[in-house]
């Protein structure tokens, strides 16, 4: 009987195996992160990879695509609705109320990083399974805990080598103004329903902000004339927002304002962000003085050579005072802001960042015969116990092969251990830039490399 090829799996669409040449990239991203964490004074927090639907709905919201499209949501065994992470607020509120933290002094600050999941359409830079960092403040309602997360999410694309990153900002109102604003839009779209794409009427009724973010050419014209949010908001947001740009200029951030960014979750309150790199679509906005409005501050001169806008964000956040109520705990004000990792992996590539590669490979040792090959691993333990590394390829038997190994990794030295080595208790250290060569002890071959290594 002709035997059956066996199936070969692929993984799942939208998500990605991290093979170990990006690994570079991977752990560079993620010393800066905890490191900038634990220098502003952020607490690691880890939450389980799902949560009760009930959680997400309820704070990312119903009308929104990620609740409504997006989430992998699925029944247990026993009966429980729950869903994959689609991402981290939700899950820090929820922990914050749960653990008691309002007991302890705030502004509680956390920060995460991890997988989240999204049922999107797999494209560059969109994936099913992705990577965030996020940071959460809580209990502080001044625009400096914004302008801070601004700051550091400043200071790791900046860490991290990428160049020409700037934010878009605007403010999307509170409570007090919403009811105001969503008059004023809604008035406006009124009798234009029918100029509308399918998806957009029905925002109408669901999500009216949304209508501000749909990229269909009749809706993106007609949003043209439609009236800014920043031009309805409250006196408080507006100051608050004032404030914010104040900020922006002390720090030196480059921004712009978008009056249409608006955000694709529900919870968010007055000022919302993201992160983009390449040439703004409006003017580059910095120095705010005196009382001015946002349109007459000065405009920073950017070269016109710049690649065009990232067509994703790199990273966005926002205000959502009212979040922690909602999800039963008291009243606190509380901002927050999350980079996707790939997304920032994607642009250093495109940007060409040079990474600083593994530490390279000291010391390769070589072998040959079956005794030698035995005590090879008591060798590489040897190095181990005083960090230098070591390679090796004990599979390997010829001396040409392991020689080649060796140069292609970059050793500096190479250590050969024959079979006449092994029966004498000795070992051959040869210095690869030199050739020079010379027999120690095998007792004394750390002590050996050690001194060659700080000549
Ligand atoms: P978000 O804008 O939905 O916000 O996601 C933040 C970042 O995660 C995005 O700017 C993007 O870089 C990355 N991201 C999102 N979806 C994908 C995807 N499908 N594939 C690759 N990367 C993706 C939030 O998640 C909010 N929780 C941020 C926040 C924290 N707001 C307040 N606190």
């Amino acid at each position: 009987m002709k035997k059956q090829k066996p199936k070969q799996f692929q993984r799942p669409r939208g998500t990605h195996d991290i093979l170990p040449e990006a690994q570079y990239y991977w752990d560079k991203l993620y010393s800066e992160i905890r490191q900038l964490s634990i220098f502003y004074g952020f607490g690691k927090l880890d939450t389980p990879h799902f949560e009760d639907t009930e959680l997400f709905n309820h704070s990312v919201g119903d009308g929104t695509d990620i609740v409504e499209k997006q989430m992998y949501s699925f029944k247990t065994r026993g009966g429980d609705a729950l869903t994959l992470r689609p991402e981290g607020t939700a899950s820090a509120i929820r922990a914050y109320i749960e653990n008691g933290m309002i007991a302890q002094p705030h502004p509680v600050k956390l920060w995460y990083a991890g997988s989240f999941f999204r049922h999107e359409s797999p494209q560059r830079g969109r994936f099913r399974e992705f990577h965030q960092w996020g940071l959460e403040t809580i209990g502080e309602d001044g625009p400096v805990a914004e302008a801070e997360m601004i700051q550091m999410a400043g200071a790791f694309f900046q860490e991290v080598g990428l160049k020409d990153y700037f934010v878009e900002l605007n403010s999307i109102g509170c409570p007090d103004c919403r009811g105001h604003i969503k008059s004023q839009i809604l008035a406006y779209y009124r009798n234009k329903t029918k100029k509308l794409c399918m998806n957009c009427r029905k925002r109408m009724k669901t999500n009216y902000f949304r209508l501000f973010d749909c990229k269909e050419e009749k809706c993106v014209q007609l949003r043209q004339n439609a009236p800014q949010i920043l031009d309805q908001i409250c006196d408080a947001c507006r100051t608050h927002f004032k404030s914010l740009l104040e900020f922006m200029d002390e720090i030196q951030f480059p921004y712009t304002l978008n009056p249409y960014l608006v955000r694709g979750l529900d919870y968010y309150s007055r000022s919302v962000f993201e992160f983009f790199v390449g040439k703004p679509e409006a003017e580059l906005v910095s120095q705010s003085e005196g009382g001015e409005k946002p349109e007459e501050k000065e405009k920073i001169e950017k070269p016109e050579e710049l690649p065009a806008k990232s067509h994703f964000a790199l990273g966005g956040g926002g205000r959502y005072d009212g979040l922690v109520e909602k999800l039963g705990g008291r009243p606190t004000a509380a901002v927050g802001i999350a980079i996707g990792i790939e997304r920032v992996i994607e642009i250093m590539r495109q940007q060409k960042v040079k990474m600083k590669l593994e530490q390279p490979i000291k010391v390769f040792l070589v072998q040959l015969g079956e005794m030698a090959k035995r005590k090879s691993l008591k060798i590489l333990e040897q190095f181990r116990t005083v960090g230098i590394s070591i390679r090796t390829s004990l599979g390997k038997n010829s001396i040409k092969t392991q020689f080649g190994i060796a140069l292609k990794a970059g050793a500096e030295f190479v250590l050969i251990f024959g079979q006449k080595e092994a029966l004498d208790g000795e070992i051959i250290v040869r210095e690869m830039s030199s050739g020079i060569q010379e027999t120690v002890p095998l007792s004394k071959v750390v002590e050996a490399v050690k001194r060659r290594i700080h000549k």
